[in-house]
C-alpha cells in the first residue's frame, strides 16, 4: 500500500468513498491504525485528556504535541497524518500560526496540520496554506474554546447558527483549508456544507452525511471511561481486559507461578559450582 496523499482524499469524496480517521497518540497505535488501513491518523490534541490526563486540550504545549507527533511518524507507513495545533499556539495571529505550523510539519514530521476555529481564524489559515503547509479547518463543537461555547453541546441547532457554519465553512476553504473537521453538528447541517464544498469533510457527531469519520482512539477501544459522547461508538472493551490482565500478573507472581521455567535462564551446572 502506498502513502495516502490528499489527493486520495479529494478523489474518495469525488467518487462517493468514505474517509477513515482515527487519533493516534504513539508508536502502537499509529502501528494498529495504519494495519487496520485507516486513511489517516489524527494526532488530536485529545491527548491531552486521553494520555497525559488533562481535565482539557488546553493546558496541552507545542512540545507535547511534536513528541507524539513523532512517535506517530515512526509507526505509520501509509495512513495521511495530522497533527493538532494547540491551544494558543496559532490563535495570536497569522505569524505565530505559520511558525508553529512549520514547527509540527519541521520536527513532528506530520502531513497536514489542523487547527480550530470560524470565520476568525480564516487568517491564519491563509498564512499557513500560503507557505504550502496543507491546514485542516475545525468547526463546530471546538474543544479548546468549549466553555466560551457554553460547555460541551451540540453547535448549529438553529437556523441563524447553522447559515454562521456554512458561511465559516466556506470562507475557510476559500482561504485554502485542505479539510475541514465538523464536530458536534446536526445532520442537516453537516450535509449542506458538505454538498457546498469541494474539500472533505470529516464528522465526529456531525452523521453519516460528512465524506469521512474521526473517532478518539481511546474511545473506540474503551481505554478512557471519564465520559462517553453519544456520537462515540465503542468497538472494543480493552480497558477492562488491560485491568484483568494486570491483575492475573499479580496474583501469578504473588503465588510463585510467575516466572516459571519457561521464562529463565540458567547456567551450566558446572558453571555453578565454581561459584561456591
Ligand atoms: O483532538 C482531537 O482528537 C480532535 C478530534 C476529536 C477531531 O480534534
Amino acid at each position: 500500500m502506498k502513502k495516502t496523499t490528499l489527493a486520495d482524499l479529494r478523489t474518495k469524496k469525488e467518487t462517493g468513498k468514505k474517509i477513515s480517521m482515527v487519533t493516534a497518540y504513539d508508536y502502537p497505535g499509529a502501528r494498529a491504525a495504519d494495519e487496520a488501513e485507516m486513511d489517516t491518523i489524527l494526532v488530536g490534541d485529545s491527548l491531552g485528556m486521553v494520555v497525559l490526563g488533562y481535565d482539557s486540550t488546553v493546558p496541552v504545549t507545542m512540545e507535547e504535541m511534536i513528541h507524539h507527533i513523532r512517535a506517530v511518524m515512526r509507526g505509520t507507513e501509509h495512513a495521511f497524518v495530522l497533527g493538532d495545533m494547540p491551544f494558543m499556539s496559532y490563535q495570536v495571529g497569522p505569524e505565530q500560526a505559520v511558525a508553529n505550523a512549520g514547527r509540527l510539519i519541521k520536527e513532528g514530521g506530520c502531513d497536514a496540520v489542523k487547527l480550530e476555529g470560524g470565520v476568525s481564524m480564516v487568517p491564519m489559515v491563509r498564512a499557513i496554506a500560503r507557505v504550502g503547509i496543507p491546514v485542516c479547518a475545525h468547526i463546530g463543537l471546538t474543544p479548546q474554546t468549549a466553555t466560551s461555547l457554553s460547555g460541551f453541546r451540540v453547535q448549529g441547532r438553529d437556523a441563524e447558527s447553522a447559515r454562521e457554519l456554512l458561511h465559516a465553512a466556506e470562507e475557510l476553504e476559500k482561504a485554502g483549508a485542505c479539510m475541514l473537521v465538523l464536530e458536534c453538528v446536526p445532520t442537516q447541517v453537516a450535509e449542506m456544507i458538505t454538498a457546498r464544498l469541494s474539500i472533505p469533510t470529516i464528522g465526529i457527531g456531525a452523521g453519516p452525511g460528512c465524506d469521512g469519520q474521526v473517532l478518539v482512539f481511546h474511545d473506540v477501544l474503551g481505554l478512557y471511561d471519564r465520559f462517553l459522547p453519544r456520537f462515540v461508538k465503542r468497538y472494543a472493551d480493552l480497558g477492562q481486559d488491560v485491568v484483568q490482565a494486570l491483575s492475573s500478573y499479580r496474583t501469578e507472581l504473588e503465588q510463585g507461578e510467575f516466572p516459571g521455567p519457561e521464562h529463565v535462564f540458567t547456567m551450566r551446572e558446572d558453571e555453578v559450582d565454581k561459584l561456591y
